[in-house]
């Protein structure tokens, strides 16, 4: 019950799916959590949730730069200081590489990938002298080709490789910022469950023969954001039902 017992972390995408899981999962281990999303009116459900004393919510476009020097300002005058930041925030859409639309592809990369070298770069900068955690959520998208995943693919590889060279500056500084990403397999989230025609297939491609719980995700991420994960970084960590096993 208290494996982040005095931290304090930013959950971006924190309204719904991962996000709010991840938000719950760290509250229960006595974190303070900031929330951060688009999706006010859901925030806000979650944020009763987790209760007023013990997390807060801010409105941010992660893909916006203007908005970040703002949630990490908002933080530390609430709680203090920034421990942790789960970069989870993210988007997803259907495209291949014969058939990609330049403005659709920027419009994905803007979110998955731009949004998390933003909250990188902000998290080193106010996190660099304490020292904490910073955890990507990739995916399985980020280590094998999915066809109808064109841009997504592209992100979530980026992802995946922006962690290393990040957690490897930040070891030559000698900043005490460990950095890894996460690689969920499919799991039940408003941005899966929005498509039920898919669910069979989808299972099948897990040899588990299921989709993930989102507590599934939230209990490795918690794992990362913790001291217990001290030697982790610049490491991808897979929780996938065995799909990448194939
Ligand atoms: N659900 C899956 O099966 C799955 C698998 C692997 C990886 N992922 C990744 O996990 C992360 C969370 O996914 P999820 O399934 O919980 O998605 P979701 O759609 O259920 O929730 C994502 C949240 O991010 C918010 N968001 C979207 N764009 C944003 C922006 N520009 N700025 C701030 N907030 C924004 C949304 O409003 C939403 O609340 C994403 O990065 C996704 O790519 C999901």
């Amino acid at each position: 019950m208290n494996r982040l017992s005095g931290k304090v972390a930013i959950v971006t995408g924190g309204a719904k799916g991962f996000g709010a899981s991840i938000a719950k999962t760290f509250v229960n281990e006595g974190a303070k959590v900031v929330i951060t999303d688009l999706d006010v009116q859901q925030a806000n459900v979650v944020l009763d949730e987790l209760g007023s004393e013990n997390a807060m919510f801010i409105e941010q476009d992660v893909a916006d730069e203007s908005g970040w020097e703002n949630v990490f300002k908002k933080s530390i005058e609430r709680f203090n200081k920034v421990d942790i930041l789960i970069n989870n925030a993210g988007v997803l859409q259907f495209d291949d590489a014969e058939h990609v639309e330049l403005d659709q592809w920027h419009k994905l990369l803007a979110v998955d990938l731009d949004g998390v070298m933003l909250g990188i770069k902000y998290g080193i900068k106010n996190m660099k002298v304490n020292g904490g955690s910073i955890v990507n959520i990739s995916s399985i998208a980020g280590l094998i080709g999915i066809p109808n995943l064109f841009s997504y693919n592209a992100s979530k590889g980026g992802v995946r490789m922006i962690t290393k060279s990040a957690a490897l500056y930040c070891t030559d500084q000698n900043y005490p910022i460990r950095i890894n990403s996460v690689h969920p397999g499919y799991a039940h989230t408003p941005m899966v469950d929005a498509y039920p025609e898919m669910r069979t297939d989808l299972e099948a491609l897990h040899p588990m023969k299921r989709l993930a719980d989102p507590q599934e995700i939230a209990n490795l991420t918690l794992y990362l954001a913790s001291d217990e994960s001290s030697f982790s970084t610049g490491s991808e960590f897979v929780v996938d039902g065995g799909y990448t096993a194939q």
